[in-house]
């Protein structure tokens, strides 16, 4: 049966849902996933090396599977990979799962994150600014659409953000 008790973290490349996942997961004193290393460590290949022979097709498939699996866990704060709302399938997972936030950041911030790393295949291309600038396009409503809680990163602290995230998981699961 799915017990939706997570605490799930969803949003673009370069967000900080793994700095700030960390930091929710060290409040609550709950386990810390990251979809991108699940897939990782069960491939056992790099993201750029399953976008390669897989291509993102299979990493998709990976993705969910994943997904699929932590349903099944023992509470956890999961950060997800940017694109997992791109699959129609994973939005009933990930609202199974619990209680989803969106980290909104802003097309400067998330460029300055995310120009200088090389692991990321779908920035790969001749005009990352424009590619970051695209799928943010394409991809906004999705993320608001699959969120209970939007939260507007821009000029907050990693800290803040965690506290934000905290304090509204409390009140969605209804904790005094
Ligand atoms: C992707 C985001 C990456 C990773 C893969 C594809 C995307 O995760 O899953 O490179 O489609 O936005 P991060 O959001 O953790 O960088």
């Amino acid at each position: 049966m799915i017990d939706p008790h997570h605490i799930v973290l969803i949003g673009f490349m370069g967000s900080g849902k793994t700095t700030v996942g960390h930091l929710v997961a060290e409040k609550l004193s709950w386990p810390f996933v990251d979809t991108d290393a699940l897939v990782v460590e069960e491939a056992g290949l790099s993201i750029p090396d399953i976008f390669a022979t897989e291509g993102e097709a299979g990493f998709r498939e990976r993705e969910s599977a994943v997904l699929e699996r932590l349903a099944g866990e023992a509470p956890c704060v999961i950060a997800t990979g940017g694109g997992i709302v791109t699959q129609p399938r994973n939005a009933p997972l990930l609202r199974s799962l619990g209680f989803v936030v969106w980290l909104s950041a802003s097309e400067a911030d998330i460029y300055a994150r995310v120009s200088r790393n090389r692991n990321r295949p779908l920035l790969q291309t001749p005009d990352p600014r424009k590619t970051i600038h695209d799928l943010l396009e394409q991809r906004r409503p999705l993320y608001e659409s699959f969120a209970h809680l939007t939260i507007e990163t821009q000029g907050l602290e990693p800290e803040e953000i965690a506290y934000g995230v905290c304090e509204s998981a409390r009140h969605y699961y209804g904790a005094p």
